[in-house]
């Protein structure tokens, strides 16, 4: 199994999912799933309510992934046309240094009870605090299903807080180890169980009773070295392509307004895999944007440092991800995907993701300390802008040509182009 395939973007569409299935082992009926309809109408409708279509976005895969030795060909949903190419073309870096590492926690998610209307604060949190050992043994018996499958309740936490009036608000945190699921209805199910015990013992009113989405007990992590010399482009060598990726990076370390920017591209990749593969990507957002705060003022998920000659990348973010559930037994290309990340479990998936992010972010700050991003944007975009304007096979190629070197890359220049052609043919 190879992530490598060579002229792989070149392929006419039928063959390059001909060689998508020879290189990961796919079986025919993904191959045929990938031919159809995403998604069937009639399942659709079972998924949500007033439903009345499906919604279609481009599936693509990055190659050239290494992750933890192992290479790994990477399903991505996304219409931003530079996405895929960026990861894929990073990772053809990261390769020159061993690849990624990567790695997650537990699926340890938080769910909160909020705990209102307590006459002393203080006194609540003790004697909830001392009735810890009953209240993890209540929250058990809540999920059988969980510590069957040896996962289920691992601890309780208990914060005293003061809302905007000063009046007390104890926070029950009850930590569940969720597997292979993400977890946000068995943590529902178990604090909305358990919050009766809660205002018992903590002489309050329970008042929410939610999983939380900063899940910074489920933080997936990914690491890469990168001999400098690999990164050279545009006439600058690779030390000096180095030093501006960290002075990069420096601006996102100290300015939330460049760190945002820095973070949308890290979810780029990140993203594009949880769509592929049917997990909740809002989820994700919140935590990682979270978790980017924690600290008290909004960070870069990344770190780029140079040592040695060698360019070296980290990220850190919560992962809440599910390589189970009904999405993943229904939805035809949820399947598919997973089959080609070769079947992971929550956590490979997790880290599979972390090491996507950071690829998307080298790729991003490699193409805007050199040439700047907008040449690569630019030839991908004008690619759909000549479909939109009509033009398809050998015409499309020459029209995208001509509209790059002419530097207006518009529908209507397109389109003037595609008359001027036809013309003259
Ligand atoms: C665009 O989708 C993402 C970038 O803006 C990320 C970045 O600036 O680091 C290119």
């Amino acid at each position: 199994m190879t992530s490598r395939i060579r002229g792989f973007n070149r392929l006419p569409l039928v063959e390059r999912r001909r060689a998508l299935a020879t290189a990961v082992g796919l079986p025919p009926a993904d191959l045929h799933a990938l031919a159809a309809d995403g998604l069937p109408a009639e399942l659709a409708d079972g998924m949500i309510e007033n439903a009345v279509g499906t919604f279609s976005l481009p599936f693509g895969v990055a190659l050239n992934f290494q992750v933890n030795g192992r290479d790994v060909v990477v399903p991505l949903v996304v219409e931003e046309p530079s996405v895929i190419a960026a990861a894929s073309s990073a990772a053809l870096l990261a390769r020159a240094g061993g690849g990624f590492t990567a790695d997650a926690d537990d699926g340890v998610m938080i769910g909160q009870i909020q705990l209102v209307d307590v006459a002393d604060g203080l006194a609540a949190v003790e004697r909830l605090w001392r009735a810890r050992p009953a209240l993890l043994d209540a929250a058990h018996a809540l999920t059988p299903g969980l510590c069957r499958r040896g996962a289920g309740p691992r601890d309780l936490e208990v914060r005293l807080l003061r809302g905007s009036n000063e009046a007390p608000m104890v926070v029950v945190h009850v930590l569940v180890d969720t597997g292979d699921a993400m977890g946000a209805n068995a943590v529902n199910s178990l604090v909305e169980g358990l919050s009766p015990l809660i205002e018992e013992v903590g002489r309050g009113r329970a008042c929410l009773r939610i999983l939380s989405n900063l899940a910074d007990r489920r933080l997936a992590r990914a690491s890469v070295r990168i001999p400098c010399a690999a990164l050279a482009r545009g006439g600058l060598d690779g030390e000096a392509v180095a030093a501006r990726i960290v002075q990069a990076w420096d601006l996102a370390a100290v300015d939330p307004y460049r760190a945002a920017t820095h973070n949308k591209g890290v979810m780029n990749g990140v993203d594009a895999v949880a769509l592929a593969t049917g997990n909740d990507w809002r989820a994700i957002e919140a935590g990682a944007h979270a978790f980017a705060c924690l600290g008290g003022a909004y960070r870069p998920l990344t770190k780029w440092a140079v040592a040695e000659r060698t360019l070296m990348g980290s990220i850190e973010l919560p992962m809440a991800v599910s390589t189970v559930g009904p999405l993943a037994t229904s939805h035809p290309r949820v399947k598919t995907a997973l089959r080609i990340l070769g079947s992971p479990n929550a956590r490979e998936l997790a880290g599979i993701m972390a090491a996507v992010g950071l690829a998307s972010n080298l790729a991003a700050l490699r193409a805007l300390v050199t040439d700047g991003i907008q040449a690569g944007h630019m030839a991908l975009h004008a690619r759909a802008v000549c479909h939109a304007a009509g033009a398809r096979g050998a015409q499309a190629e020459e029209l995208q040509q001509r509209l790059v070197a002419g530097g207006e890359v518009k529908l209507e220049r397109a389109r003037q182009l595609l008359t001027a052609m036809a013309r003259s043919a």
